[in-house]
């Protein structure tokens, strides 16, 4: 298949600023990139640093010169926004939008000839995005493999449950910030407790990453019985964190799929 000259993002936030920097680290010749007008001081940032990166006068515009159209507005807007674009049949839309169902996007974006869910994380930036897609398509994995792995679940519906999963990283961080500031709340200089627990939890996705067992026996590993770290997951456990965990989980789906929580 021929490489696409040439993507263009319409949303130009914070996820397509990661996704263009990744596309343009180390590579020899990347490809040209078409922004949105929206979101000027991005587009700028990233215009005044990459000769590949243009802004263009308007959303249409973006679609005179690409083919290959990453969509990353907020869900709100999404709909005026993808209406008010003139598709061919050679567009392949591929929004990162989280909760807008495909029958949706290929509606609002006919005659699109393609139209591709993508779950992009913030680490594109780095070359390290594993990007959720459904469905598989040449022209979006092409894109994303430039800026990490690809993971192609079997239907919409488990691209929503993986969409769900990626709304736990605040709640992840703020487990941190307690930790670091019961920390603090013990007598160490809260910039040293902050330290100390990136630290250990740096430690600990290197771990995760470089795991080649289950998730379970990373955690048998993390623990002795009958030591601290049995004990404060026991109770944890006890106290209903899992289920807790689980009933939002849940909550986050029915809102992505639009049902009644
Ligand atoms: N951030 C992530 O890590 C991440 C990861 C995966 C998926 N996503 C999805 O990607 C989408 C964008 O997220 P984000 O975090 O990048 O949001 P963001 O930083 O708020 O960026 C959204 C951009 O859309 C622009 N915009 C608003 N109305 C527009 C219009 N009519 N035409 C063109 N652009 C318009 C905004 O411009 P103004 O600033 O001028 O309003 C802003 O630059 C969301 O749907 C989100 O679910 C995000």
């Amino acid at each position: 298949m021929q490489q696409p000259a040439a993507y263009g993002f319409v949303g130009a936030g914070a996820i397509t600023a990661a996704i263009v920097e990744g596309l343009n680290a180390d590579v020899a010749g990347p490809p040209a990139i078409y922004l949105s007008p929206r979101g000027r001081s991005v587009g700028r940032e990233l215009a005044s640093r990459f000769p590949n990166v243009h802004v263009c006068d308007s959303n249409q515009n973006v679609l005179s010169n690409a083919t290959s159209i990453v969509l990353a507005v907020r869900p709100r807007v999404s709909r005026a926004v993808v209406e008010k674009l003139s598709f061919r049949p050679e567009h392949v839309l591929i929004s990162a939008m989280a909760g807008v169902r495909l029958e949706r996007l290929q509606d609002w974006a006919a005659p699109a000839g393609h139209v591709v869910r993508v779950i992009p994380l913030p680490q594109a930036a780095r070359g390290q995005s594993l990007t959720v897609m459904y469905p598989d398509n040449a022209v979006a994995r092409e894109l994303f493999a430039r800026v990490g792995g690809i993971l192609v679940p079997s239907d919409e519906s488990t691209l929503e449950a993986f969409s769900a999963v990626t709304a736990t990283f605040a709640a992840h961080l703020d487990y941190l910030t307690t930790i670091a500031s019961w920390l603090a709340d013990h007598g160490v200089d809260s910039g040293a407790a902050t330290a100390y627990t990136t630290h250990i939890f740096g430690q600990l996705g290197q771990s995760l990453l470089q795991r080649t067992d289950s998730l379970a026996a990373l955690t048998d590993d993390h623990m002795t019985p009958g030591g601290i770290n049995q004990q404060l997951m026991t109770e944890l456990r006890r106290d209903g964190v899992p289920d807790m965990v689980r009933r939002a989980l849940d909550r986050i789906l029915a809102r992505l799929r639009g049902e009644p929580a």
